[in-house]
């Protein structure tokens, strides 16, 4: 059966001027930045890149970054800052694999950040993510802890309320990653209900055997 999948077209244009979402993702390149080692050698996969947030924060120290993403309108944003702000070694490609749009190319790293709760299938985006790895490649991604279903209020598309590290881990170690480790990239605060809640947000790293 199909799987309703969250609209992210008609949210592309105002994506970047949401604070929570450029704070999410200023914590969530921090936290990158601390815990992968970025080489001037290094082409790099955004994964779920929407705006290109991530993708345009780790360009300056890698040879290219690719800002994949399954919207057509997150894709035209970024192929704007690409063409306005020519980094040189930014590029964009329409992708989705749970539709036959697999992604193209070959990388040393590939970085996501709060896609995997939107993908019903984790296991099988850990091996779509090794496919297009080079030997000994790594990945890095971030998304909620287990939560209960306040942070987005409407869960449509949304197929993971948060994961738990610990069943990550596992389930990393038995799709062939190695060296996995994990970190809190960042908290945000909302507003639910009349309550301050907080949602901590992991990111997770590993590397292929
Ligand atoms: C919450 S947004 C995060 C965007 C960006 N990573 C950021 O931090 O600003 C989730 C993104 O994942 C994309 N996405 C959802 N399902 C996807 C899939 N199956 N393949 C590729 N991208 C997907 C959406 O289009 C959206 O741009």
């Amino acid at each position: 059966m199909e799987q309703v999948r969250r609209d992210f077209e008609g949210v592309a244009s105002r994506w970047d001027s949401n604070p929570t979402r450029l704070k999410i993702a200023q914590d969530v390149g921090d936290a990158i930045l601390r815990m992968v080692q970025l080489t001037p050698q290094m082409d790099v996969l955004d994964y779920g890149c929407g705006t290109g947030l991530i993708a345009m924060r780790l360009q300056p120290q890698v040879r290219s970054v690719c800002g994949a993403d399954s919207s057509p309108a997150m894709i035209a944003v970024l192929q704007d800052k690409i063409t306005t702000l020519k980094p040189g070694n930014v590029s964009a490609q329409l992708v989705d694999f749970e539709h036959g749009a697999h992604a193209a190319g070959e990388y040393d790293l590939i970085v996501s950040s709060m896609v995997t709760h939107h993908i019903p299938d984790t296991a099988a985006l850990l091996r779509e993510w090794k496919r297009l790895l080079r030997p000994r490649g790594q990945i890095a991604f971030a998304d909620l802890d287990t939560e209960d279903g306040a942070f987005h209020g409407d869960n449509t598309g949304v197929f993971h309320l948060g994961f738990d590290r610990a069943a990550l881990r596992r389930l990393l170690l038995a799709e062939g990653y190695t060296d996995v480790r994990d970190t809190t990239a960042t908290v945000v605060r909302k507003e639910v209900a009349g309550n301050t809640r907080e949602f901590p947000i992991f990111l997770i790293a590993a590397r292929l055997a």
